[in-house]
């Protein structure tokens, strides 16, 4: 693509959230600033989880100092390195699983195409994608589709697989190491989705750390926890011999009234150290909550809904500009703090409000 300036991208942002409306609705408005206020994805009731991520992390603010040596002002590097493989910076699009059962009126034939779209895009923007997995849609495996997507750019992209029995979660493990994917995740957490757990049609279910270990015992391929929300868990992930994490609840969709991501990543970060890749999720939407969330102790970070609007409005174009923007966000706010490299972005740059 092109190179574009900020403003530049911005507006061509706003038609791209306009395109999406009418593929998002009726459960997404594509707000403006996507704060899960409005929000029917999650029914409203039900939403103080989403929301409670959102106004954490705004709750928190950047301590500004440009009085330092700048260089030529082309020193700001947000690369990462992550398995091995070099990316522009920590930002990466979160996992879904079925965009035909969450946005009826997807402009995507099906979910192959919907990731697609999602890791083109990224991958373009010199980001990380992430696919997901669920039951089924009717005449297309909702895992294996994507999968074909991360292959097609070589392996760079993580699925994140279900916790379903040993050995159907086996499977999908020899298929992602087909597809040449540099990680496999687990989204543990999804035992608390309504159509996913035991009651329901799905068997998904928790798992010990020893459990998590044999099944993957399969694969050489580093493997992630998504959804661990304390240092507890944290630490049990440690044990299961994962080499990464993601704090995350789910997009608030497993458990109303649970913690934002924000509150419990400084601790997970003061016990897990280095052991582990710390990903998180929830409610961040610029490069600036990205930045918030590294000081605070994250190695990357993941964007969800608005990943699904940009690619609903504007498929990998609308995917890479999203990720272009979040980019120049975080770059500035480093620009802003003095922070040549993402190891200078530390808790003293940020400012955790009273309201916190
Ligand atoms: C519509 C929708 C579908 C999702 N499907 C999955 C999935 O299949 N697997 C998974 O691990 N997480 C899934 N998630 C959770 C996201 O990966 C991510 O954790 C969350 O959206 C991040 O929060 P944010 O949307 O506030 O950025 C889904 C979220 C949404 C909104």
């Amino acid at each position: 693509m092109q190179r574009m300036s900020y403003p530049e991208i911005r507006e061509e942002l706003e038609i791209i959230w306009e395109n999406a409306k009418p593929h998002m609705a009726p459960k997404c408005r594509c707000c403006r600033e996507c704060n899960s206020v409005n929000c029917r994805r999650v029914e409203s009731e039900r939403a103080k989880t989403a929301e409670r991520n959102y106004r954490k992390l705004q709750q928190i603010k950047i301590i500004t100092d440009t009085l330092y040596d700048g260089g030529d002002g082309s020193e700001i590097d947000s690369s990462i390195e992550l398995f091995g493989k070099i990316f522009r910076a920590p930002v990466s699009s979160a996992p879904f699983g079925n965009v035909k059962n969450f946005n009826p009126n997807t402009r995507f034939q099906s979910d192959y195409f919907f990731n697609k779209a999602l890791i083109d895009g990224v991958s373009d923007a010199g980001c990380l994608g992430w696919t997901g997995d669920t039951l089924d849609a009717p005449g297309e495996s909702v895992y294996e589709g994507p999968l074909r997507a991360i292959a097609e750019r070589n392996g760079l992209g993580i699925p994140a697989i279900k916790a379903w029995n040993k050995e159907e979660m086996q499977k999908k493990i020899i298929l992602a190491d087909k597809a040449g994917c540099i990680a496999i995740a687990n989204d543990i957490d999804c035992v608390g989705l309504p159509y996913l757990s035991v009651n329901g049609k799905g068997k998904v279910y928790p798992k010990t750390p020893e459990a998590i270990k044999d099944i993957f015992s399969i694969t050489k391929t580093p493997y992630i926890l998504k959804g661990i929300m304390s240092a507890k868990g944290a630490e049990k992930a440690l044990e299961s011999g994962a080499s990464g994490i993601v704090v995350s609840n789910h997009a608030g969709n497993v458990l109303d009234q649970a913690l934002a991501t924000v509150e419990v990543l400084e601790e997970i970060k003061r016990v897990i150290g280095n052991e582990m890749v710390i990903f998180v999720d929830g409610g961040v939407r610029h490069g600036e909550d990205v930045f918030k969330m590294l000081a605070l102790g994250a190695d990357a970070v993941m964007i969800g809904r608005t990943y699904i609007i940009a690619a609903e409005g504007g498929e990998a174009r609308g995917v890479e500009l999203y990720s272009q923007k979040i980019c120049w966000e975080l770059q500035n706010a480093m620009r802003m703090t003095g922070c040549r490299t993402l190891k200078d972005i530390t808790k003293d740059k940020i400012f955790i409000t009273r309201e916190f």
